[in-house]
């Protein structure tokens, strides 16, 4: 066998040698490398072998935890950063991945708690990986603190609590309509249900409601104006009534204004709606009862003066009466004269009446037996389609008012409830005591099944001459000096009344102490 010569051999061993210092120098490298990635990183990063031990532990791991690579390396990572509670689960799953190579929550970032070495612990994200080394198995983790992403988070939250709270909170209805379709909501806030009774997911699904649902009469107005809104982008402000889902007739205010991204393009359109129905009733009543004050002065200033005249005209007849001889003819016509002024004073004290200037005798007295001493009278002119019902309550607060007026009063009700049941029906009298914010009244209740009134009848039927009635049939004076009298006795008149529903008119008297 030959040997090669020993300046071979020498080379051979120089070769070897050099080699074998760059492959160190390479292991020093990547180890430097491996170091300066680990200690460059700011998430933690932990290698833990199939027992649980650690055997990797960074700087950042070092500076989160507490506890340095020394102390670290070696000891098992369970009792190390994983929290008492969760001890028995971590080890059961390092067990479970030990035997099947199976892990639940690999692959995946997970928010878990986490253990400090001075006893406190904080939310961690943490994401594990499986690492096949030499037929052995480690587990790297990367594990940052979400301490102050959590905080950030919860602060966020409770941000969106409180606005959302107060949006959902406040007495009226926010919501935020798409551009193009000003009818359709991108965001209703929930009030609206109890307002208009559609749920925020309704007016989402069908931005008809909102474009139906608006009265009749308002829709023409609303629409021209939601057109103008988004075609100029300008705020809106508008009222009109909606009728909800149960058929109720709400009164809205609805304000709106554009709202622009950064370049100025309108985006949506954002607004409120408040529930002005009540409101608007005060309005309409009030409307009302000043329209009812200026017709009374009206009528009770021309009463007056006309009464007077009308006395000097009765006075100037008598006497010209007077001087005629018996049998003279011209007497007839002096007195159609007496009978026409007669006439005309009845209508004078009815205006009188309404414009609360009548005299009048109060006396303490039982509604019932009022009611009762003109039942026999009322069952007769009625006639026979009308069939007369009466109820009265067993006990009644005595009531301190003029007796013939209150007659009167329930004599033109029930000739009304006759004259709109021209076929017949049927006509209920009751009496009962009644509270109105708490004070006592004594109630005389007309009930008919007859024609009933619209809005706009039953607007005006206090209205002095307000008659629906043929000429020669009806003055309009009935209600009118039911009104006054009513009024000038302390009391009411309600009335409840819809076309083809017949009506019910109510009157109350201050009960007397
Ligand atoms: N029960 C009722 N049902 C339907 N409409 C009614 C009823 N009561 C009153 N009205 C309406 O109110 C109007 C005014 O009634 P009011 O009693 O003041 O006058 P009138 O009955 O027309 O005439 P008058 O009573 O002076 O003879 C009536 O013409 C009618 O249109
Ligand atoms: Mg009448």
């Amino acid at each position: 066998m030959l040997s090669p010569p020993d300046s071979t051999r020498q080379d051979e061993l120089e070769r070897l040698t050099r080699e074998l210092n760059s492959a160190l120098e390479r292991v020093c490298e990547v180890e430097a490398e491996r170091e300066a990635v680990l200690g460059s990183s700011l998430d933690c990063i932990i290698v833990m072998d199939e027992e649980g031990i650690v055997r990797e532990w960074n700087p950042a791991a070092e500076h989160t935890f507490g506890w340095s690579r020394e102390e670290a390396v070696g000891r098992r990572l369970g009792s190390l950063i994983v929290p008492e509670e969760l001890r028995q689960r971590h080890e059961e799953g390092l067990a479970r991945a030990a035997s099947t190579g199976e892990s639940r929550i690999m692959g995946q970032r997970l928010r878990l708690p986490a253990l400090r070495k001075d006893g406190s612990t904080f939310t961690a994200e943490i994401a594990i990986t499986k690492l096949e080394r030499g037929g052995r198995t480690f587990f790297t983790g990367t594990l940052r603190d979400l301490t102050e992403i959590v905080e950030a988070e919860e602060q966020k939250a409770a941000a969106e609590m409180r606005y959302r709270s107060l949006i959902e909170n406040i007495p009226l209805v926010t919501y935020m309509n798409q551009v193009e379709a000003p009818f359709t909501s991108i965001y209703m806030s929930p009030q609206v249900e109890s307002l208009l009774g559609y749920t925020p997911e309704e007016w989402a699904a069908q931005p008809a409601l909102a474009r139906d649902g608006i009265h009749p009469d308002d829709r023409d107005r609303v629409r021209s104006l939601a057109r103008e809104a988004r075609e100029h982008s300008i705020p809106t402000r508008s009222e009109f009534r909606f009728i909800a889902r149960d058929g109720r007739v709400v009164w809205v205010l609805d304000q709106t204004i554009p709202v622009r991204d950064d370049a100025g393009k309108t985006v949506c359109h954002q607004g409120f709606l408040l529930d002005i129905t009540e409101q608007k009733q005060l309005e309409e009543q009030l409307r009302q009862s000043q329209k009812m004050e200026a017709v009374g002065q009206l009528a009770g200033g021309i009463a007056h003066d006309f009464n007077n005249m009308l006395t000097a005209i009765t006075g100037y007849a008598e006497l010209l009466a007077y001087s005629f001889d018996e049998g003279d003819p011209r007497a007839d016509d002096v007195e159609h004269v007496r009978k026409a002024a007669a006439h005309a004073a009845v209508l004078t004290r009815q205006l009188l009446a309404f414009s609360r200037k009548q005299v009048l005798l109060p006396k303490r007295l039982d509604v019932n037996e009022v009611v009762r001493g003109l039942e026999s009278m009322l069952a007769r002119t009625l006639g026979g389609e009308v069939e007369l019902t009466t109820s009265f309550a067993e006990t009644l607060a005595p009531v301190e008012t003029d007796p013939d007026q209150l007659v009167q009063v329930v004599l033109n009700m029930a000739l009304n409830g006759r004259d709109a049941m021209p076929a017949g029906g049927r006509l209920t009298i009751a009496t009962s005591d009644v509270q109105r914010e708490c004070e006592p009244f004594v109630c005389v209740e007309v009930t008919d099944t007859g024609t009933g009134m619209d809005e706009a009848v039953r607007s005006r039927v206090f209205e002095p001459f307000f008659t629906t009635k043929d000429t020669g049939k009806g003055t309009g004076l009935g209600l009118a000096t039911a009104y006054g009298f009513v009024s000038q006795s302390g009391g009411r008149i309600e009335i409840e009344s819809a076309p083809d529903q017949g009506s019910t008119f109510r009157v109350l008297l201050p009960a007397a102490a």
